[in-house]
């Protein structure tokens, strides 16, 4: 199973003072030392965190495949087909969310969605349709041509332990509808240390992307080390 690692959050930071730093294309640099597999990056159509210029360097200077997570919306699609990422995951996007808070409405959007795969497939970009764990859904993820679905994670991963069994059946199902249909099955959303072991129940995944969690657990595996830099600067005070 792989790892791609989603950046967004570092560019939260560098967008929360508008400052150049921190950049995600260090990160990136950083994840693939660290042996990640892929690198997950959202630009989102209010531009939040990602840039359009974010994009065109994380395609071109790092080394791991770029995964450009975006709302199927032409001035984007447009960007993926200059960038040609490695890969497209599409979302559902709504402005006044915090986050993806579901799946991609396949069967509602289906004549969209399947135009748009077919001229991201053209160029040669695999796409990836995020979708909640239902079966109907699965199946008409098969009949966009898309080759991949992304399993949405977030009920399971956010349910109170004692409910997450439900989750985890759907899950379970819909990975099976999809690698029986011949697509890749990837996962992501909400996953974290607590709850990865019990992603492992589900079957036939190729990579997970995880993003939040990783990044919040770096801010404090760097805190203790950025203070102690701090302070040694602060020695060569003479005053
Ligand atoms: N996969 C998709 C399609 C997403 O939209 C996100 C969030 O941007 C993730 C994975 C990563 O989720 P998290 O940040 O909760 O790990």
């Amino acid at each position: 199973m792989k790892l791609g690692v989603n950046i967004d959050h570092v560019a939260t930071l560098r967008q929360a003072r508008g400052t150049v730093y921190p950049d995600p294309l260090d990160a990136a640099i950083l994840c693939a030392r660290a042996g990640a597999h892929g690198i997950t990056a959202h630009l989102r159509e209010d531009r939040r965190h990602i840039q359009d210029d974010d994009i065109f360097r994380l395609k071109e200077l790092q080394p791991l495949p770029l995964n450009l997570e975006m709302a199927n919306i032409e001035s984007i699609v447009e960007i993926a087909l200059n960038v040609k990422p490695a890969e497209v995951c599409l979302v559902p996007e709504k402005r006044q969310e915090l986050t993806t808070e579901g799946g991609v409405d396949v069967i509602a959007h289906f004549d969209a969605i399947k135009s748009t795969v077919q001229s991201l497939s053209e160029a040669g970009i695999e796409v990836s349709l995020f979708v909640d764990a239902d079966e109907t859904t699965i199946a008409a993820c098969k009949d966009t041509g898309a080759p991949t679905v992304e399993l949405h994670t977030g009920s399971y991963c956010d349910a109170e332990p004692n409910d997450r069994a439900i989750h985890m059946e759907q899950l379970i199902r819909a990975a099976d509808l999809a690698h029986s249909l011949g697509l890749k099955v990837n996962a992501g959303h909400g996953i974290n240390q607590e709850n990865l072991g019990g992603i492992f129940c589900v079957p036939h995944l190729a990579t997970l992307n995880i993003g939040h969690s990783i990044i919040c657990r770096a801010v404090f595996h760097g805190l203790e080390i950025s203070v102690k830099e701090m302070l040694v600067g602060m020695l060569e005070y003479e005053g």
